[in-house]
């Protein structure tokens, strides 16, 4: 590896990098593991538009030691090689497993567990307690997932699943020696392989065990009430599918999503709250909108998120100062040319999407936490998320930009609306503490703990 590279091991996409910015000058040799991070904050937007003219030849992620293992190889989606089977399931994702169809069908999995934080802060609020919003969200969003996965599944097993997904977020987002010193391979120093294993067998039995259930069940109409795994095992069982699913491709799937969505969506939604109490002003604009759009005699939901672009440019003004996934990485196939540089195959590239969110060159004081700059007549009006528009690319951008968009982009502010809507939040001992984990996740470091004060009585739900 050339001086002063390091090279990082990275989810997908989801945890945030240990990287520090280093020097254009700091370019690697043609490496099988060198790395190649388009971080320097001067190069930001600029290199990685330009980078990303070659997204073709960067279509794949680099496996490391832990993801193989957890990933059943390339059986799944997000350490997939770019080929037919990825190109397969990114179909079913589009169409069916992440479609608007799908979404709009498991809507009321998702309002239900939303409730159930509802009334923790109901419950708290009427006790003069304090709630951790922190971890109510993870927890939410994890059953969330878990029961959009299959609808069915008993409480034990999703408490098991938060679980294992705290775990494999460790692991992988730890810094494996085994990756980058061949020397350390096979020698399992860190103890990393051995607690892969350990919670790779614990999250098979769980998935083997939810299988099995599925194939149980009744064979009765589930054409209005597929659940994920329904819409899986349904494309694994078509004999003229194009390319055969196998249980490995189905549990590797689950597994992917699992742990890209639960982080993603908690550290979204606790970020927004927390920068809108420290700026009351966009706090009251967000709750004027509410009024006016919702009213208070019913909760707010992911339908009215359309009605309401005070509410998506809180999201998007997030999603740009505070994106939870701070890298996309990816592994060039072909020798890519540019700026003068060549970046050998087999090289790790890691766009930082942290730091071209915070670009000086496109957003004015963009440390700033200002909704404003995405509403009409701001410097981001018209600027989406969807990675079209390289000062914004929270979801990567190219053929492996996150398929759960769609769903994120409804969610998430949904979320956050409800939560607004319904109650006042006091910060027990001001000022907020706004400093992130300066680790592996863009999650806040001290979870965010509030006073909730009941606004609507009753909740509006439903
Ligand atoms: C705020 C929420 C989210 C953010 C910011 C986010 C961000 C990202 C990023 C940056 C990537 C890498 C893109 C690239 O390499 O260009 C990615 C990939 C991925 N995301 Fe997300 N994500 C979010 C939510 C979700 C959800 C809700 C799901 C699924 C339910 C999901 C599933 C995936 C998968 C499967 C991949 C791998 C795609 C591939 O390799 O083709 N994500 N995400």
């Amino acid at each position: 590896m050339a001086a002063g590279m390091a090279a990082f091991p990275r989810a997908p996409c989801h945890s945030r990098s240990l990287a520090t910015s280093t020097s254009s000058a700091h370019l690697p040799t043609a490496h099988s593991t060198a790395s190649w991070r388009a971080t320097d904050p001067s190069f930001t937007s600029g290199l990685a538009h330009d980078v990303l003219k070659f997204e073709g030849s960067i279509p794949e992620r680099p496996l490391t030691a832990v993801t193989r293992h957890l990933a059943y190889d390339w059986a799944g989606f997000a350490f997939a090689p770019y080929g037919p089977h990825w190109r397969f399931m990114k179909r079913l994702c589009m169409s069916e497993l992440l479609g608007p169809r799908t979404i709009e069908q498991l809507r009321p999995v998702r309002a239900a567990e939303l409730a159930g934080v509802l009334r923790a802060a109901s419950a708290a609020s009427a006790k003069g307690e304090t709630l951790d919003i922190s971890r109510q969200l993870i927890r939410m969003s994890n059953n969330a997932i878990m029961r959009m996965v299959a609808t069915e599944l008993p409480g034990d097993m999703a408490d098991a699943a938060r679980d294992c997904a705290k775990q494999v977020a460790e692991l992988v987002g730890a810094f494996n020696l085994e990756d980058y010193v061949p020397l350390c391979r096979g020698w399992d120093l860190q103890g990393l392989s051995r607690r892969t294993r350990d919670v790779h067998a614990k999250f098979d039995a769980l998935l083997e065990s939810m299988i099995k259930t599925k194939e149980k069940e009744e064979v009765a109409d589930k054409a209005n009430a597929k659940d994920l795994l329904d819409f899986l095992m349904d494309a694994a069982a078509d004999p003229a599918a194009e390319v055969k699913l196998t249980r490995d491709s189905i549990k590797a799937f689950i597994l992917d999503i699992f742990t890209a969505r639960s982080d993603t969506t908690a550290i979204t939604v606790e970020w927004m709250m927390a920068e809108l109490l420290n700026h009351p002003d966009c706090l009251q604009k967000l709750r004027t909108e509410l009024d006016a759009v919702v009213g208070r005699s019913r909760l707010v939901g992911e339908p009215d998120v359309a009605q309401m672009p005070y509410l998506q440019a809180v999201l998007k003004e997030i999603l740009r100062l505070r994106p939870p996934a701070v890298f996309a990485q990816r592994e060039a196939l072909q020798p890519i040319h540019v700026r003068g540089y060549t970046i050998p195959v087999k090289t790790s590239v890691f766009f930082n999407i942290f730091t071209i969110g915070r670009d000086a060159a496109w957003w004015e004081e963009p440390l700033e936490f200002r909704p404003e700059r995405f509403m009409p007549g701001g410097a981001g009006e018209g600027v989406d998320p969807k990675g079209q528009q390289l000062q914004l690319m929270p979801f990567g951008s190219g053929r492996r930009a996150c398929p759960g968009m769609g769903l994120a982009m409804q969610a998430v502010p949904a979320f956050l609306a409800a939560l607004v809507q319904c109650f006042d939040w006091e910060v027990p001992k001001p000022p907020l503490d706004m400093e992130d984990e300066a680790a592996l996740v863009s999650a806040r470091k001290q979870p965010l703990v509030l006073l909730p004060m009941q606004r609507l009585h009753p909740l509006p739900l439903p």
